[in-house]
């Protein structure tokens, strides 16, 4: 069986994908302009797609770095223990970071990382995330610039997996429920 066949429905298309996130990173664009050379560092796994397409629309200088961190287990919920997979190369110490996320769902991913950065002294911390999940949020945490905000549903593709599956799918879509239940 195809995984297509494990989709529900589609929220985003691949076209509706392409073009907020060229609007959002004309937000960005203007906004980090003068900056003295931003840090971009995204979240693996999830975000990998997100940042290729986003730099591409970037047209200030910048660096990139990446993260790993993981909550999720096997299950559709956060478990709430975040481990840190793989951490930055390099200082941020003063450096103008930009954490770059997939989706932010209970917000405790999100303020994980916040505490770790901003106890190394950045010069300022500022979240894109593509996906919004106010809706399940257990922790505020800041967003500056968003793509979507998304329903109470599981969210799949477009980096976002289910039980590490499905991130290649061009779209944001739905999961059956059925491929869950039981978990
Ligand atoms: C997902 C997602 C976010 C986090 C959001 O990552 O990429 O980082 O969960 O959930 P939260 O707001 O409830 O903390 P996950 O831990 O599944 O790892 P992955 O990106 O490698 O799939």
């Amino acid at each position: 069986m195809s995984m297509y066949d494990d989709v529900e429905k589609i929220l985003y298309s691949k076209e509706t994908i392409q073009k907020r996130i060229q609007e959002v990173a004309n937000e960005m664009n203007a906004l980090y302009s003068d900056a003295d050379l931003p840090l971009l560092i995204c979240n693996l796994k999830g975000a990998f797609m997100f940042l290729a397409d986003l730099v591409r629309y970037l047209d200030f200088r910048h660096e990139l770095d990446f993260i790993e961190t993981s909550s999720y287990g096997a299950g559709t919920a956060s478990s709430g223990d975040v481990r840190f997979l793989l951490d930055v190369g390099e200082s941020i110490k003063d450096r103008n970071v930009i954490i770059v996320e997939d989706i932010v769902d209970s917000g405790i991913t999100l303020s994980c990382i916040l505490e770790r950065f901003e106890a190394r002294h950045a010069q300022s911390v500022r979240v894109v995330a593509l996906l919004n999940k106010p809706s399940r949020r257990e922790i505020e945490v800041p967003i500056d610039f968003c793509g979507f905000v998304v329903p109470n549903e599981f969210v799949i593709g477009y980096g976002l997996d289910y039980d590490q599956q499905y991130r290649n799918l061009p779209f944001i879509g739905v999961l059956k429920p059925a491929v869950y239940q039981g978990d």
